[in-house]
């Protein structure tokens, strides 16, 4: 299997179902609001790759769930990454003019709509969360688990308590554990909630999430360092404009050469991880696979 076999119709499928529900909330609330439907839009269709909604359904085949089941739960986490990328943009975090290639939200609509635009994503994810009540498959307290998983990892334990830390830190002296606590909340932390949402969705116990929890750990944090590596690189900063704040990175602790070997070492572990899943693990395997030698 293929990272690009796999993930090409299940990204249309994710794609389709982003699309088809925002149209029908655009159809559901009145045409006043219309102007921060669109800058919700602009960056929910701004060309992201959908790694975290993808391994929200590739978790989910690993435990033999159906992906239509969960694509509500995948959508929120999208919705929730959107949101904490047009904040981040924001002048008052990283001041980043341009995303993924094309102006940032607030360039597009100013910061006020993007502030609100932001805020908007981050509360429909959990409207989005609720229509899995409509799935008898769920029971209504799982469903409530699963929205605490993601309040935790998109939260002051997760990824705002990391962006807190990402853009308080004011000196550039930073220790490795430093960096990693940093990354492992900022960005892992959502990646981690992606692999966990359709075992907490079914009610599996700890022994049975046990691999999957390693698996979402350490490709969470492998993850950021594919981005460290990309933005030292200069690959990513193309799309993303000049950077005008400096940043935790492990640029500032590692040197390139051991910031593969690192990269490297995590996704092995992460494949490790799922050995004993046997086939149904490939599609998380491969995402990994594609984490090791990503170029965007
Ligand atoms: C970018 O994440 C921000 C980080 C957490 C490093 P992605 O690279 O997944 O962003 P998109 O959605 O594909 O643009
Ligand atoms: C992205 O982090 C935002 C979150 C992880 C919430 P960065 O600031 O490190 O990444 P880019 O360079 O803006 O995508
Ligand atoms: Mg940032
Ligand atoms: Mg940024």
């Amino acid at each position: 299997m293929t990272f690009e076999s796999y993930s090409e119709p299940r990204v249309k499928r994710i794609n389709d179902f982003l699309d088809s529900n925002l149209l029908k909330f655009r159809g559901s609330v009145s045409q006043r609001f219309a102007p921060l439907i669109s800058a919700m839009q602009y960056s929910l269709e701004g060309g992201g790759k959908r790694l975290r909604p993808l391994m929200v359904v590739a978790a989910a085949e690993c435990l033999g769930l159906p992906i239509d089941d969960v694509l509500p739960a995948a959508c929120a986490i999208e919705y929730i990454h959107t949101y904490s990328l047009v904040h981040d943009d924001l002048p008052a975090l990283d001041d980043d003019d341009t995303r993924r290639g094309k102006p940032s939200n607030h360039k597009k609509f100013g910061e006020a709509v993007a502030i609100l635009a932001g805020d908007a994503l981050l509360t429909e994810a959990f409207g989005l969360m609720h229509q899995l009540t409509e799935n008898k498959r769920f029971n209504a307290l799982n469903i409530l688990n699963a929205t605490e998983l993601l309040s935790t990892f998109a939260g002051v334990r997760g990824m705002v308590g990391g962006q807190l830390l990402d853009v308080t830190s004011g000196n550039l002296n930073y220790s490795l554990p430093e960096v990693e606590f940093i990354h492992i909340h900022k960005t892992g932390a959502m990646i981690l909630a992606s692999v966990l949402m359709p075992a907490r969705l079914i009610g599996a116990e700890e022994p049975r999430i046990k691999n999957l929890r390693r698996y979402g750990e350490a490709v969470g944090l492998a993850f950021q360092i594919s981005d460290d590596i990309l933005d030292s690189e200069a690959t990513l900063r193309y799309s993303r404009g000049p950077r005008k704040k400096p940043k935790p990175s492990y640029t500032q602790v590692m040197s390139p050469a051991e910031m593969k070997q690192k990269l490297n070492s995590l996704i092995d572990n992460a494949t490790q991880a799922l050995a004993e899943e046997g086939q149904k693990a490939e599609p998380l395997v491969a995402i990994a696979e594609f984490i090791r030698t990503r170029r965007h």
